[in-house]
């Protein structure tokens, strides 16, 4: 079976990240599943953005966990990347896309450490609200687990960057490596969730390796990949 191909913040080479634009295109493309970061606004609502802070995404200054919702929707997320202006995604404004075009979600939560505890039960809770498969993921071993006990029936991923352990706890279901790490270990692929795969090279070494997900910028061209070998 070939790797699922996880639009990784939409199609996010072709238009900006985490915008409801962004993910429609990656669905239209082939994606069959849509990668978002969560983080929570100063009101508790779960938005989907990557750093910490706005600047780079947005026409706007500051941090997320210090703006409400109703602060950051009066702001412009999609000019920068030469988008057209779009208003910051909330994570169930992308699980209503998701759920009326039959694609999962894969949600990375975000600021653990300061938030821990609060962020996962946000996301349970949102999640309870739609009929979506939903994956969870996370860094931080401690957020995986504190969700796990939560809803113990979404799937989770705990992803890697510096090193891959050859074992995973008990309540990770897919191990998450970013893609150099399967570059050093290829023999530990199998069924695996990888990120960010937008090379051809490694495209060809997750299909090679039965990975299960691949995360990629390029959802269009990854599936033109996969269906010419
Ligand atoms: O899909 C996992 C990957 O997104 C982790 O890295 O920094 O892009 O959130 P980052
Ligand atoms: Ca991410």
């Amino acid at each position: 079976m070939p790797p699922e191909i996880v639009a990784h913040r939409g199609s996010s080479t072709r238009l900006p990240e985490h915008t409801l634009a962004a993910y429609d295109l990656a669905l239209d493309e082939g994606a069959d599943g849509l990668e978002c970061d969560v983080r929570l606004t100063r009101d508790g609502h779960l938005v989907c953005v990557h750093d910490a802070a706005i600047d780079r995404t947005s026409d706007g200054t500051g941090r997320v966990s210090a703006m409400t919702l109703a602060e950051l929707r009066r702001l412009d997320f999609g000019s920068w990347h030469g988008g057209e202006p779009a208003r910051v995604l909330t994570l169930a404004e992308l699980l209503g896309l998701a759920q009326d075009r039959g694609a999962r979600v894969f949600v990375e939560t975000k600021h653990p450490v300061r938030y821990g505890g609060k962020v996962e039960r946000a996301l349970a809770a949102v999640l309870g609200g739609y009929r979506v498969e939903a994956v969870m993921m996370s860094f931080s071993v401690f957020a995986v687990h504190r969700f796990k006990e939560l809803k113990p029936d979404v799937p989770t991923v705990l992803l890697y960057d510096r090193l891959w352990p050859k074992h995973r706890p008990h309540f990770v279901d897919y191990a998450g490596p970013g893609v150099h790490l399967l570059r050093r270990h290829p023999d530990r692929g199998q069924g695996a969730y990888v990120w960010t795969v937008d090379d051809p090279a490694d495209t060809a070494l997750c299909r090679e390796r039965g990975v299960r997900f691949v995360a990629t910028n390029n959802p269009g061209e990854t599936r033109e990949r996969l269906a010419a070998n």
